[in-house]
């Protein structure tokens, strides 16, 4: 039995992360949040004032270390860990527009690969599927209604500590949603063999042991 490498794309909020990281713990598997790496370039770039010309070199030039328990690690960049800070509307909304940078998304890419490239990997994005890992042996798309994907938003944002309302939170999501669906360089789209999983009526338990039992199928 070989470990295969799971691809799952989806709109914000659409349980990506929650589910493929429980996924990951039951299959004893890596996960890996593409999208905290585009936050956490986002963050550098806007903390440290990098202006646009300097992007792609600042990318290139970033450490990142996944840290900790394999199926929820933590990310280290230039030897830092930012948590919270990573998720807030702002950072959001700016991670969006940096992530629509070519040369961004070529280097964040070849590290992407870099790590799948031994399998045994659950590796969660927008473009995982269609571009990162095209021959990924299982690949998923999970969506969900807007108004579950904002409402589950809230709470995880209300749970950071971030302030903001119901209203400007869907105007943000729609906003983001849009832009990563839109832009010219791998905007976020089913893959021609991805899986859909509509998980507004779903548990995220429900929504990860979907995903077990489709990688162990692919594993045999
Ligand atoms: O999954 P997320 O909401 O944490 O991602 C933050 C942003 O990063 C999102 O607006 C789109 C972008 N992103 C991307 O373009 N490609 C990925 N593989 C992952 C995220």
């Amino acid at each position: 039995m070989s470990k295969i490498r799971v691809a799952i794309d989806g709109p914000v909020s659409s349980g990506k992360s929650s589910a493929g990281s429980r996924a990951a713990f039951l299959l004893n598997y890596r996960f890996i949040d593409t999208g905290v790496m585009y936050r956490a370039v986002a963050y550098k770039i806007k903390t440290q004032n990098i202006p646009l010309e300097k992007w792609e070199a600042a990318a290139k030039t970033t450490t990142f270390d996944w840290i900790g328990e394999p199926s929820k690690p933590t990310l280290s960049i230039d030897g830092i860990v930012i948590k919270d800070s990573l998720f807030s509307p702002e950072i959001s909304s700016f991670t969006s527009k940096v992530a629509a940078s070519p040369e961004i998304r070529k280097t964040l890419v070849s590290f992407q690969r870099e790590m799948a490239k031994n399998g045994g990997i659950v590796m969660v994005g927008r473009d995982i599927g269609t571009v990162v890992l095209p021959d990924a042996e299982l690949k998923i798309f999970l969506t969900a209604s807007l108004d579950t994907r904002v409402k589950r938003r809230y709470e995880e944002l209300i749970q950071k500590k971030n302030n903001i309302s119901i209203e400007e939170l869907k105007k943000e999501v729609s906003e983001r949603d849009k832009r990563d669906s839109t832009r010219k360089d791998s905007p976020l789209q089913i893959a021609e063999d991805g899986i859909e999983i509509d998980s507004t009526h779903l548990t995220l338990e429900q929504v990860a042991e979907m995903i077990v039992k489709k990688t162990e199928e692919k594993e045999k």
